[in-house]
């Protein structure tokens, strides 16, 4: 595997690849687990020339967030990436991804605050400038044909749509499924912040979304009532313990792509892709979820 530390040498690696070799490519903020794992996989079975990059953002953290104690784990991340087969690792310094100290941004209308009140943009309502621009920085030295990213961070994924829309409209935008630990809690690097009394909380998350799916498949379509499904879950079925602080930072039901907020009824499977995501703080970590209800 390449090991290429800046976007000199990435450059200089993408001349290398054949015209007609496809490269797929898994960008990444390192802490790997085996969510990014499967990404790395469905590159390797898809692609010819799969490139991974892993480079913390800092640009897509707000001064409050966490960026200072990131997971940083580089030597158990290049074997894992080595082991998966990916060709060329792409870890590039941050005076060489932001030589202008954030001066310029790149925002895409589904990422932006205002969009949807129930979402990470309003959430965290720095958050996906800083994604699209590092996308934009990072897109334009790899030109992949295949762009991975996961189920997970869903609403990413639409960013990473709108962005391919207007700027690589050649490329593809792969999601990946999301990848759960086995009792149901979505894998994250922020998992590891967790404390043993939160982590056993945690999969409460995804327990309340799939009872939200049962409660689809039984027919109900209304928007409240699937909500209120969540709220029923954290206050009556499973409720936190005392040594476990949580919040519920909010449960939207929207478009997938468009993530428009839907106010009232979830349309009939097959007429528009819909998502239920749940934000939800506990200690402080901060976890996401979702699923797609149609
Ligand atoms: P990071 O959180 O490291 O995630 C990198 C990719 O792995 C994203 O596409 C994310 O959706 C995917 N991923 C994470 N956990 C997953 C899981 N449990 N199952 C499936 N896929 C999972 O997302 C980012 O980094 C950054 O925002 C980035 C896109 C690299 C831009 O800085």
């Amino acid at each position: 595997m390449k090991l290429l530390r800046s976007i000199e040498e990435m450059r200089a690696y993408r001349a290398t690849v054949p015209k007609s070799s496809t490269i797929g490519f898994v960008p990444t903020m390192g802490g790997l687990h085996d969510g990014h794992a499967e990404l790395m996989r469905q590159a390797r079975i898809e692609q010819d020339v799969v490139v991974a990059s892993i480079y913390v953002n800092s640009a897509q953290f707000a001064p409050h967030e966490d960026l200072a104690r990131y997971p940083i784990t580089p030597e158990f991340d290049k074997k894992l990436c080595s082991d998966l087969g990916v060709d060329a690792l792409f870890m590039p310094t941050e005076a060489d991804v932001y030589p202008e100290t954030h001066k310029t941004y790149v925002r895409t209308i589904v990422g932006e605050p205002n969009r949807n009140t129930r979402s990470e943009g309003a959430s965290r309502p720095t958050f996906f400038r800083g994604v699209a621009t590092v996308l934009c920085k990072l897109l334009t030295v790899v030109h992949p044909n295949a762009l991975y990213c996961g189920q997970k961070d869903a609403q990413q994924c639409a960013v990473m749509e709108a962005l391919r829309l207007a700027l690589w409209p050649r490329m593809t935008v792969r999601v990946v499924s999301t990848v759960r630990e086995e009792d149901g809690l979505a894998m994250s690097s922020r998992n590891t912040y967790l404390s043993p009394a939160e982590r056993a909380y945690a999969n409460a998350i995804y327990a309340a979304l799939r009872s939200v799916q049962m409660l689809f498949a039984s027919g109900e379509r209304q928007v409240q009532a699937l909500r209120a499904c969540v709220h029923h879950y954290f206050e009556h079925v499973r409720p936190p313990p005392d040594q476990v602080m949580f919040e519920l930072l909010y449960v939207s039901v929207c478009h997938k792509i468009e993530l428009l907020e839907i106010s009232d009824v979830v349309p009939e499977p097959g007429e528009a892709p819909t998502l239920m995501c749940v934000a939800a703080k506990m200690g402080d970590s901060r976890l996401i979820d979702n699923i797609q209800l149609c």
